[in-house]
């Protein structure tokens, strides 16, 4: 942890969202990658692979957008850098070792934004008792004209994850879970209002295994949040033992969209003929 350690110092977040924890989060997933490295391996592959060729099949290729790049391990940085006239690596933090790597490429950008634009309101309100809670409808690029590829790079079940720990003890859980399913939400309609292409790679559901034995059914990570058939699945060895516990791994499944407006509407039209 003494890398990190030194990471954390030597990155600064903005100090809005500092109080929610995202640079210490983003330490934490860091420290994890470095003990896990072999064995998330194939799914940062599967994840680059995907970006790839997502954005190779883009016609116009002036600006590409990734959100959630934050540490930079599952994104195929210098191609992309090569294949697009502009990169924009989008997150709420961007640590120092990322911006050190960003530097190297002179059409590479760092853009910090909260993509749900809700946390500083959440921030302001979450202890004004009787407060209602934000609404997030992220705009950020929304009305940008270059925007050609959009991909969200394992994010989606990020969004929830720290405002759900903030808020507890604040309010209670039907209206916590009820913000993070709304949050989740937000984010995947923000993907059907940006210009030009999407594409969505998310984590979904999460498995634990005790000595090579399934024990709880799978859990879902997207807060009952219903996505369509996914493209293309694989599975991601979150945390091997002893990670969390010895004899203890965890699964997580993602699912890879590589064009998620069309599989909205493949499946409003399922819905509609049904
Ligand atoms: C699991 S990481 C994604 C994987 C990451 N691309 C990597 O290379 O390891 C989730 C990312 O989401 C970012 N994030 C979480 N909430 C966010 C928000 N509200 N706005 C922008 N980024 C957010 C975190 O800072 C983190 O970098």
């Amino acid at each position: 942890m003494i890398l990190e350690f030194l990471e954390y110092l030597l990155s600064s977040s903005s100090k809005s969202c500092g109080s929610m924890g995202f640079l210490s989060s983003s330490m934490r997933v860091r420290a994890r990658f470095r003990r896990c490295k072999r064995f998330w391996a194939a799914h940062i592959e599967k994840t680059q692979e995907t970006i790839l060729e997502v954005a190779g099949q883009c016609p116009r290729r002036r600006r590409v957008a990734l959100l959630g790049a934050g540490l930079l391990h599952d994104i195929p940085l210098e191609k992309l850098s090569k294949m697009f006239e502009e990169v924009m690596l989008v997150d709420i933090v961007h640590p120092w070792l990322s911006r050190v790597s960003a530097r190297r490429f002179r059409n590479v950008t760092l853009v910090r934004a909260d993509l749900t634009g809700a946390m500083e309101e959440l921030q302001r309100v979450a202890r004004l008792p009787g407060s209602a809670l934000p609404v997030s409808r992220p705009d950020l690029f929304v009305n940008d004209p270059r925007l050609d590829l959009t991909v969200s790079v394992n994010l989606l079940s990020q969004l929830p994850h720290l405002p759900g720990e903030y808020l507890e003890g604040l309010r209670d859980e039907p209206t916590v879970a009820a913000f993070q399913k709304h949050l989740i939400e937000a984010h995947l309609e923000y993907l059907q209002r940006l210009p030009g292409r999407t594409a969505l790679i998310t984590d979904i559901s999460s498995r634990r295994l005790e000595r090579g034995e399934t024990v709880a059914q799978e859990r879902d990570v997207l807060h009952g949040v219903r996505l369509p058939p996914p493209e293309l699945t694989w599975q991601w060895h979150l945390a091997p033992s002893p990670e969390i516990g010895r004899g203890i791994d965890v699964y997580n499944t993602v699912a890879a969209y590589g064009n998620w407006k069309k599989a909205v509407e493949q499946m409003n039209l399922k819905t509609i003929n049904r």
